[in-house]
């Protein structure tokens, strides 16, 4: 049984067979309406969503199954210390397929790693979150009629925003992408998102979104993610770094796309929500549609197994607090070889680098 923790676990042809089931679900929405009859997913949200969870929710019910779940940690028995993987091995004995958004980093790796049913990552801690990318990707393709040879500009927060690093990942497979990350320099990309898929890619670095915009195809802006912030003051004095305006949008391509996974702070003014080059909302609809898609490729029987990731590495532990393992004992700590020459390896839940021994 296959499961979508990271958008890399799908390659290029899965992605577009993603893409191509999502454009027929939307063509003839009536042949799929019974697809997953008595099927049920499950719905575990440790952290608040109000798209995610509830694009899941409609696209099981549009695919004619049902959805039984929980939207808060603090209703489930994680509150009394229930462990993602003993949680994973209950709700596989109710349910045919999980989506699980959680605040620690590889909390839906655990869980696919003890499930029996498929388990989507629909977003961990400030890691990543697979399935917007999924909707980015529709989104994409759909306005540009492309996944290549494009300049995409991603701004805001990209060091905690979750799906810049996803998209990231998944455009390093297209050729022809030129990458251009706005950002201060306190929310820059982590290390090692730059270090895995930034070398397939062209990409430059400013901290000026007015002198980006003019040569953008995709403006992806973010929110700054208050939630993972240790100090509230430098929250305070980095959320409103960025704001896209009417006047700033003059200065971009007639057919610049704006995407913006939501929910949007003060990062686009209202007015632009009118401008046709806006297609965060779009983004919100085809996000239903790929998840549909998803769910009907994970619950058909030719799925592959998923490969339990990485291997243990005699007497070392990940130390990052944001990672699973942190709050959790049962979690074998294991580590994917990076650079086995510098002998750098990292942990295949939060992707924290260590020195391999
Ligand atoms: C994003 C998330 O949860 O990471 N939202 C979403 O899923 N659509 C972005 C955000 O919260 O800023």
């Amino acid at each position: 049984m296959k499961s979508l923790i990271d958008v890399l676990d799908f390659s290029v042809e899965e992605l577009d067979s993603l893409l191509t089931t999502a454009c027929d679900i939307i063509e003839n929405p009536a042949k799929y309406s019974e697809c997953c009859k008595h099927k049920k997913l499950a719905t575990l949200f440790f952290e608040p969503s109000t798209r995610t969870r509830l694009s899941f929710e409609a696209a099981m019910l549009e695919l004619g199954g049902s959805v039984i779940g929980f939207s808060d940690g603090s209703n489930s028995s994680a509150s009394k210390g229930e462990s993602v993987a003993d949680t994973a091995k209950v709700i596989s004995c109710y349910a045919d397929i999980i989506a699980m958004r959680h605040p620690k980093e590889g909390a839906p790796l655990v869980a696919a790693m003890n499930a029996t049913i498929p388990v989507i990552n629909a977003g961990d801690g400030g890691h990543a979150h697979p399935t917007q990318t999924l909707a980015d990707l529709l989104t994409i393709y759909r306005e540009k009629g492309r996944l290549t040879d494009l300049t995409v500009g991603f701004c805001g927060d990209l060091k905690y925003g979750r799906t810049v690093h996803s998209l990231i990942a998944a455009l390093s497979r297209y050729t022809g992408i030129k990458v251009v990350l706005i950002a201060p320099e306190e929310l820059g990309l982590p290390k090692y998102v730059k270090q895995e898929f930034m070398q397939n890619m062209s990409f430059v670095e400013t901290t000026s979104l007015e002198e980006a915009l003019s040569d953008l195809d995709i403006l992806y802006m973010t929110r700054v993610q208050k939630e993972r912030f240790d100090c509230l003051e430098t929250y305070e004095r980095l959320k409103d770094s960025y704001i896209l305006d009417t006047a700033k949008m003059q200065l971009a391509k007639s057919d610049m796309c704006v995407l913006h996974p939501l929910p949007r702070v003060n990062e686009i003014a209202v007015a632009i929500d009118n401008d046709p080059r806006a297609c965060y909302f779009k983004q919100v609809a085809n996000g239903k549609y790929m998840r549909m898609a998803l769910i009907l490729k994970l619950l058909s029987e030719d799925a592959p197994i998923s490969e339990i990731p990485g291997v243990k590495q005699e007497g070392l532990v990940c130390t990052n607090p944001r990672c699973i393992t942190s709050i959790e004992q049962e979690p074998e700590h294991r580590f994917r070889l990076e650079d086995a020459k510098k002998g750098i390896c990292r942990c295949v839940y939060c992707e924290a680098e260590y020195k391999a021994l």
